[in-house]
């Protein structure tokens, strides 16, 4: 399972990016706006730091297939790694036909049942984004709808779109999902810093410290 990271934080990402773990990035409405940056500015500064694909999702209040196309040209345009991050709609499917006929790449989120994934991949999505940790709000359970899918997906046989964990909120989440074999999460940075922490590895290095500052000195 590979890792994108899940920010419009151009800090974060540089720090996500610098450890060595990510190969992309996802933003949403939500994120950008969180980040007080126009959407374009922010984007362009996101492909900078990241060689890999950069889902830029069409603005919230777009609902239609036509305005989706036109938009998504539009980030397309934007750089070479641009995906074009849709929502799960009629309408997106629409829109994700159009747009993966000119090659431009999609990712169709808001994914909270198996068959709006398999639709979506139908309509040609390169990546499907099933959202764990809001089902897990509602009571439901989000791993197995990430289960689900990649059954349903292995057992067609013939689709190529890949599967990116979102909605990631604990380290087992992203555990259970590389066990499921899922293609990809995308991991908001306090999750990889979560990821990384152990009491016995922070013990160890205490210790390898006292053993060596006793005998060598500083
Ligand atoms: C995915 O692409 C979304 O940006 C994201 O994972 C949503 O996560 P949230 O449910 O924590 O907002």
């Amino acid at each position: 399972m590979r890792f994108f990271v899940d920010t419009a934080d151009v800090d974060q990402i540089r720090k996500a990016n610098d450890m060595g773990v990510i190969c992309g990035v996802t933003t949403n409405p939500s994120l950008i706006a969180k980040s007080g940056r126009q959407f374009e500015d922010v984007i362009k500064e996101i492909t900078s730091i990241v060689d890999g694909p950069i889902s830029g999702e069409v603005k919230a209040t777009t609902t239609d297939a036509e305005g989706m196309i036109k938009e998504g040209r539009e980030i397309a345009k934007i750089h070479k790694n641009m995906v074009v991050k849709i929502p799960t709609t009629i309408e997106g499917l629409k829109a994700t036909k159009v747009l993966s006929s000119e090659g431009i790449k999609t990712n169709l989120t808001l994914i909270f049942n198996p068959n709006q994934a398999l639709l979506a991949a139908r309509a040609g999505a390169t990546y499907v984004s099933p959202f764990l940790g809001r089902l897990d709000d509602i009571s439901q359970n989000g791993l197995d709808l990430i289960a689900d899918i990649k059954e349903i997906f292995d057992m067609a046989g013939d689709i190529d779109t890949q599967i990116i964990c979102a909605s990631v909120r604990n380290p087992i989440h992203v555990m259970e999902c590389a066990k499921m074999g899922a293609d990809i999460a995308t991991v908001p940075y306090n999750v990889f810093e979560q990821m990384m922490k152990h009491p016995l590895t922070d013990q160890g290095i205490e210790k390898f410290q006292a053993d060596y500052k006793a005998v060598f000195g500083e």
